[in-house]
């Protein structure tokens, strides 16, 4: 079974609560709220104060992903701000474990997200300290801006990061992000992926519940 977070970065941000109205009422499990600093990423996005305004008119948990130099210095201000899940950079320069604890203390979910150019290898030592139903999201284009073309070569990475989870017997999930439609989003459940971000393929369609759907199609 894989659930679906759709990326409100390419939706219509001048009516961000209808945009969480259409994402509760397609039938998504999570809302992916994309953090960008103009510092870790080229690009800048939102931060603490649009998700607090947009928070009360949410329906499903809100997985925001940091792209952001100092994550650990903003975790919990994201938390307060409403996160239910919330994934940083290995690449970024908080160091990893102190930055998962942190996140574990304020009480929820954590993410380590992995950039395509970064090995699967490199989040083998953080796996152990994580939680059950923590994350990695693997990066399936370069952080920074919607709408780009899914990278293949991050199949093969994905395949050895849910190898090495059940060789260790690990309940963690495996978050895809960039690029992911009906075919995308498929090859990467076939390769170990459990969660989907997905961002233009659901809000730039006449039918986001369709689109959904097929995201969840059975393999
Ligand atoms: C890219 C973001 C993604 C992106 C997904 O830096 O992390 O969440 O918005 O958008 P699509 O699905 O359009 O590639
Ligand atoms: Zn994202």
């Amino acid at each position: 079974m894989a659930l679906v977070s759709v990326s409100i970065l390419n939706g219509d941000l001048s009516h961000l609560a209808q945009v969480a109205d259409t994402i509760a009422d397609a039938d998504a499990d999570l809302l992916h709220y994309d953090v960008m600093d103009g510092n870790f990423v080229d690009n800048l996005s939102f931060g603490l104060p649009v998700l607090s305004s947009l928070k009360p008119h949410v329906r499903v948990p809100v997985d925001v992903h940091l792209m952001i130099r100092e994550p650990l210095r903003y975790a919990e201000r994201f938390v307060r701000a409403g996160a239910d899940l919330l994934s940083f950079h290995i690449e970024s320069d908080s160091d990893p474990a102190e930055t998962v604890r942190e996140i574990h203390r304020l009480g929820i979910h954590a993410g380590i997200a992995v950039s395509p150019e970064t090995p699967a290898e490199s989040v083998f030592p953080l796996l152990g300290i994580l939680e059950p139903d923590d994350f990695i999201l693997m990066m399936t284009v370069h952080p920074g801006l919607g709408g780009q073309q899914f990278m293949p070569e991050v199949l093969p990475k994905i395949r050895t990061l849910r190898r090495r989870m059940e060789a260790e017997q690990l309940p963690l999930h495996i978050e895809v992000d960039g690029g992911i439609n009906e075919v995308t989003g498929a090859a990467c459940r076939e390769a170990g992926a459990d969660y989907l971000v997905a961002g233009s393929f659901v809000l730039c369609t006449e039918d986001p519940a369709a689109a959904v759907r097929a995201l969840k199609k059975p393999l």
